[in-house]
């Protein structure tokens, strides 16, 4: 990656420590550079796209999404459950899918992070979901295709970023992570919120031209 984005990774290194510290108590060293780097490459995009959004919220959200991702399944469902977190029937069959809700909660808990945003974005940043917030928007596809990741779609998804800007950005990364994720599980009906809420953006702004 270029070296804007490592200059931007450097001053999120240093000026967000206290919140990267506090994520040594919960995640691998190798998780935890998954988190700066989703953050960071949240930046590049908002400021390559000229994207209009409070740089302290994509951060901190970046940094903070993965929060509970390690840990025991058992342990993920003990906490949504003490946080009251509503869990439906797909989360039932899946509850790794609950590391988003109880990393916002860990957030506003333990971190005294009240923002409705960070939390939006955090919550929903596996599936996604119809009416995301733009820090949700950004986050999402940040997580999808922040340079460490290696499967072949990041890079893919960050070349649709350089060429056809953020919302097609976005609509692929959306779908490919549907994709993705129809291997492993049902599909998630938050996740066709999302793109059916996404594709019908997409057509008001065709009609429109
Ligand atoms: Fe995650
Ligand atoms: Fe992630």
């Amino acid at each position: 990656m270029n070296m804007v984005f490592t200059k931007i990774k450097n001053e999120i290194v240093d000026k967000y420590s206290y919140y990267i510290e506090y994520l040594k108590d919960y995640l691998s060293d190798e998780k935890i550079k998954h988190c700066v780097s989703t953050s960071g490459y949240a930046v590049y995009i908002a400021r390559k796209k000229l994207i209009k959004v409070d740089e302290n919220k994509i951060i901190l959200a970046g940094i903070l999404h993965d929060i509970c991702r390690e840990w025991k399944i058992e342990d993920i469902i003990k906490k949504a459950k003490e946080f009251n977190i509503k869990i439906d029937e797909h989360e039932k069959k899946y509850p790794v899918l609950l590391h988003g809700p109880v990393s916002a909660h860990l957030a506003m808990k333990e971190l005294n992070i009240g923002d409705s945003d960070i939390y939006e974005a955090i919550y929903w940043h596996t599936t996604g979901k119809a009416n995301l917030g733009l820090v949700g928007q950004i986050l999402f596809l940040s997580d999808f295709s922040e340079p460490l990741r290696k499967y072949p779609k990041a890079a893919e998804t960050r070349k649709v970023l350089e060429e056809q800007g953020f919302f097609n950005a976005l609509f692929y990364s959306a779908n490919e992570r549907y994709l993705l994720s129809l291997k492993k599980r049902d599909p998630s009906p938050y996740s066709l919120e999302f793109i059916n809420w996404l594709k019908t953006k997409r057509d008001l702004c065709i009609h429109a031209e």
